[in-house]
């Protein structure tokens, strides 16, 4: 139980969204290390392309992962990111690919792009019970974590508008099909 929190706010409820923001915590600092990861495995046409888009959202989600950690401690508890802290609070298994083409990665980084908004999503609904300053924050991020998304699936996308890997159950179905 955290001894203070952001005034106005319980510390029952501060304890319950610093529950929350842990996860999203481990979860950023896990989707910045499978970002660098693409971005020294990416090889092929459109290598530079890629290998450079990346970087800026590295930036991106190693701040929001700050910003999250920092909340924690706003809120009165103490933000874990330790290796060990991810893969305790990780309910995902490791990105799967390794070296392989610009389009084989943007296939699986769409589906983990999928997973993690989903999830920040549903942390927005929870803390939006609870704290809504929170759940500002986490909005904020979601917002620009799907715009990236979208430059990922601009890569995969047809004329017509469709994804080919639409529907796979994994990344490496999601590989597969969009290579
Ligand atoms: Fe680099």
């Amino acid at each position: 139980m955290s001894k203070f929190t952001a005034p106005g706010l319980s510390t029952e409820s501060a304890d319950e969204v610093a529950g929350i923001l842990q996860e999203r915590l481990s979860a950023l600092n896990d989707l910045h290390l499978t970002l660098k990861h693409i971005h020294w495995n990416v090889v092929g046409a459109n290598f530079i392309g890629v290998h450079e888009m990346i970087d800026p959202q590295v930036e991106l989600v190693r701040g929001y992962a700050d910003t999250l950690a920092e909340r924690i401690a706003t809120l009165g508890s103490s933000p874990n990111g330790t290796a060990k802290a991810i893969e305790a609070d990780r309910s995902w298994s490791d990105y799967s690919i390794g070296r392989d083409t610009a389009q084989a990665h943007l296939g699986a980084l769409d589906l983990v792009y999928d997973g993690f908004i989903t999830s920040h999503r549903n942390a927005i609904e929870k803390i939006g019970e609870l704290d809504p300053i929170t759940e500002d924050v986490l909005i904020g991020q979601t917002a620009e974590l799907e715009k990236f998304q979208w430059f990922v699936r601009a890569h995969l996308e047809s004329y017509t508008g469709e994804l080919k890997h639409s529907g796979a159950s994994g990344e490496k179905e999601a590989a597969d099909a969009a290579r």
